[in-house]
């Protein structure tokens, strides 16, 4: 999910009541189109591009139906593997809410897909971004360790009122990160893999690509409008892990001084 906002929370959220039905019967055949369309275009574009446990993760899940994924289905595919699982939101969680459910390796999953007569525009995350975008690497057990840390990390953080830093470092990272693998830069984060432009332009366009640090991302405002205005390049999809699981609430609250 993208999570432009932030917010206050003085425990651990119930994300329970963000729960809705999948209502996968809903889809039309034109949705399912929209999906096929958007999943073969990325498969393609995305070839040589994205770290190589995302299409691993692609591969072990069996996503290639041609049709919008059955949430109960893929969610059972992917808790054998890592044990994280699947649920149905209407959209946005809020940020304590969606980091809470992090903590319990649980993962939202919008309950809508894009018009397909304007593949490129999303306007909220959609279930092709939360699916196609995040759910691969959820199968990579770096990245589901990660996910979960980010959780309890990021509970604590709204909880203590910097919520802004930890959304910062997810951005920076899950949603709109690179890494280096085999002297490539490649694409990790899910607003990336899931966007036909944001993709190419991460990766081709003129635009700053620093190295990842935690200190750096920490400091650097993101943009939810429009594409990044830099992307953080970690040395390694493992060493950005590594560098964001060590981090510590009283850690990412010196950051944020
Ligand atoms: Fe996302």
């Amino acid at each position: 999910m993208f999570q432009p906002r932030i917010a206050a929370a003085t425990e651990k959220a119930d994300w329970q009541r963000y729960l809705v039905a999948e209502n996968w019967s809903r889809f039309t055949p034109r949705d399912h189109d929209t999906w096929n369309r958007l999943y073969a275009r990325q498969v393609a574009h995305l070839e040589g591009k994205v770290v190589s446990p995302f299409f691993t993760g692609l591969r072990r899940l069996d996503m290639q139906a041609p049709m919008i994924p059955k949430l109960k289905m893929l969610s059972g595919k992917l808790e054998a593997i890592t044990g994280w699982r699947l649920v149905s939101v209407e959209g946005i969680v809020p940020d304590d809410a969606f980091f809470a459910m992090l903590a319990d390796r649980v993962f939202p999953i919008g309950n809508f897909i894009r018009d397909g007569q304007h593949l490129d525009y999303l306007e909220e995350p959609d279930c092709f971004h939360d699916i196609f975008g995040h759910v691969p690497l959820l199968a990579y057990q770096p990245v589901a360790r990660l996910m979960e840390a980010l959780g309890h990390l990021g509970v604590a953080a709204c909880a203590a009122g910097h919520g802004e830093t930890i959304s910062r470092l997810y951005w920076h990272t899950i949603e709109f990160g690179l890494a280096q693998e085999n002297g490539q830069t490649r694409i990790l984060g899910a607003g990336l893999a899931s966007s036909f432009g944001e993709a190419t332009h991460a990766l081709e366009g003129d635009v700053p690509r620093p190295r990842f640090t935690v200190d750096h991302a920490a400091d650097t405002a993101y943009r939810n409008d429009t594409f990044q205005p830099l992307y953080f390049v970690s040395d390694s999809l493992e060493a950005a892990t590594e560098q964001l699981e060590s981090l510590s609430i009283e850690g990412l609250v010196k950051l944020a001084a």
